[in-house]
């Protein structure tokens, strides 16, 4: 089957479908989602969305904080513009029905995170992913320019390659046509061509044992990405939450949101009780996330549990203010008023990405990075909390205004063939793809998690290689499906994050190497693949 469409959107987070809405002024979009369409990271997210809005806060303060937590590897012009632009941006998404919590007058009301050194983030409650996602998703499906295919996986971006030329890192001016994508439901494999490809298809949490993430976060797109030979930028940089509910073999793992420490909560070694966070930092439980998972780690290999207590006890009105961690713990027998809640850090954000440049644009030519599948430099070494909802808005419009002017230079590439599936078998070994998973996040969760060496990273990259091999070939042989290709893409995010991981021989931001310790000066550069 065949398709065409303006723009074509792989994604239905905050990024694809603010995109989306922007985009529909120039053009027909098209979105194509993998899941039901609300099933996102946008949809989990808890804390909420950092933006200027108080007079003691100031844009300076904003960008001080994001530049300390990037840990100099921030492209400083990129941050100055972004949170200059994030109060527009925001009141623009509060335009589409998103309402944020505000105080007895009326005033939005802001809360406080590890890294801000001011209250600054907009929420709804303990659910302000949920909120965006739900006004987002109704605004898209009343245009009558856009149209969302749930149950649709995209596979690969199509370039010059599927035109049966050669394409190397090397070849110039390597072009996005559209996506060959699978709909689940029949089995069919769609070839759909657009004038303009924006990938918005978030993280890849999945590549860990345990991680926040929901199951849809497995690094489609950087793999999309990486076989079309973009540029791919700072995978070594994945970012872990401190604070996710301590329940073994829970997926994915419950978050307690980091404004809960803004809010007063305290971290408590498991032995003692005692609060340890002041050793490690002066800013203490509002440290940045990868001093606060650091010092979490530490602290529970310590005390030989796999956990530390979160004390949440003395916030006045949480049952009020956290209604969905209320809620959660007090069905697990956990009163958040009453009892100290178990905690462990969870792989969370993926900080590099696809390469992008200020409005989005990848190193293939009609192609755009936008969300979390995308480094554009705002997070550089590590992420400061709540700015990747900002970051996800503000380049969303970016790049629909920028892209406009290519709906009329750029025609559909109609001679790209279809999908050929000759010789493939459906598969009846599903438990290689089953098996291979499970061995692949427990190796990335033991070797390249938040401490490191490089003696586990050459042990990964072996063992990442086998699994690799054994999967395509496989993959030779088989039709296509959902499961296969999220293994195959995780199997390329580790390798990502292991080889850029093994490239950066010192310790910066969310990367800390056991053999190099210490930041190293001559070493202020994003590593590319
Ligand atoms: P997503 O929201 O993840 O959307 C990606 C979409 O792409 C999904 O619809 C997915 O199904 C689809 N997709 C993926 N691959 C394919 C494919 N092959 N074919 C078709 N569709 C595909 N950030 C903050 O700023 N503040 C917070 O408070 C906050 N809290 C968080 C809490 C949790 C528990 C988590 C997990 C994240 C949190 N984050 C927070 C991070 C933030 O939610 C994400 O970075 C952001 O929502 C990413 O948006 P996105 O649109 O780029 O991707
Ligand atoms: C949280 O609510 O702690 C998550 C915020 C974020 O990831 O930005």
């Amino acid at each position: 089957m065949r398709a065409r469409t303006d723009y074509l959107v792989i994604g239905s987070g905050v990024a694809g479908l603010f995109f989306a809405l922007k985009a529909a002024s120039y053009g027909e979009v098209l979105i194509l989602t993998k899941d039901r369409p609300e099933e996102s990271n946008t949809t989990y997210a808890q804390g909420g969305i950092a933006g200027v809005f108080s007079s003691e806060d100031s844009f300076e303060a904003h960008i001080q904080d994001t530049l300390t937590a990037g840990d100099g590897l921030c492209r400083t012009e990129i941050v100055r513009e972004i949170i200059r632009e994030a109060p527009d941006a925001i009141e623009e998404l509060m335009s589409y029905g998103v309402e944020f919590d505000r105080d007895a007058e009326g005033h939005l009301a802001l809360g406080r995170e590890g890294g801000h050194s001011y209250p600054r983030i907009l929420h709804r409650g303990d659910a302000t992913g949920a909120a965006i996602s739900r006004a987002l998703l109704k605004a898209v499906q009343n245009h009558p320019r856009i149209q969302l295919w749930a149950g649709f996986f995209a596979l690969d971006l199509i370039t010059q390659h599927h035109l049966g030329i050669y394409v190397n890192r090397g070849y110039p001016g390597i072009a996005c046509y559209g996506v060959y994508a699978l709909e689940e439901r029949t089995g069919t494999i769609w070839t759909i061509l657009a004038r303009v490809t924006v990938l918005a298809s978030g993280g890849a949490g999945q590549v860990y044992a345990v991680t926040t993430n929901p199951p849809t976060a497995t690094g489609d797109g950087v793999a999309m990405a990486l076989r079309a030979k973009a540029r791919i930028a700072n995978m070594e940089f994945y970012q872990f939450h401190p604070t996710a509910l301590y329940e073994p073999e829970k997926r994915p793992a419950f978050l307690l949101t980091e404004a809960l420490r803004g809010e007063g909560a305290k971290l408590l070694d498991p032995i003692h009780h005692r609060p340890f966070m002041a050793k490690y930092h002066p800013q203490a439980e509002l440290a940045p996330r990868d001093v606060v998972a650091r010092a979490i780690d530490t602290e529970a290999k310590i005390a030989g549990t796999p956990y530390v207590y979160l004390d949440a006890r003395a916030i006045p009105n949480l049952p009020q203010r956290f209604p969905t961690i209320y809620t959660y713990c007090t069905r697990k027998g956990l009163d958040p008023t009453t009892d100290l809640l178990p905690v462990a850090p969870a792989a969370h954000y993926m900080v590099g990405g696809i390469d992008t440049d200020a409005v989005g644009r990848t190193s293939i030519q009609r192609l755009y990075a936008i969300g979390e599948v995308s480094y554009t430099g705002l997070h550089g070494a590590n992420r400061l909390a709540s700015n990747s909802l900002l970051e996800a808005l503000v380049f969303a419009r970016r790049a629909a205004a920028h892209s406009a002017p290519l709906l009329k230079e750029c025609k559909w590439q109609e001679d790209v063939p279809d999908w050929d599936p000759r010789g493939s078998r459906h598969p009846e070994e599903m438990v290689l793809i089953s098996h291979n998973l499970q061995e692949l996040r427990t190796l990335m969760s033991s070797y390249v998690g938040i401490v490191r060496s490089t003696f586990r990273l050459e042990r990964a990259r072996r063992r990442i290689a086998l699994l690799y091999e054994e999967t395509e070939a496989f993959y030779a042989h088989t039709y296509p499906s959902r499961p296969l290709f999220e293994l195959r893409n995780l199997i390329a995010v580790a390798y990502l994050i292991v080889k850029c991981a093994s490239i950066r021989k010192e310790s910066r931001g969310l990367h800390y190497i056991l053999d190099y310790p210490h930041k190293n000066q001559q070493l202020v550069v994003d590593t590319l693949v």
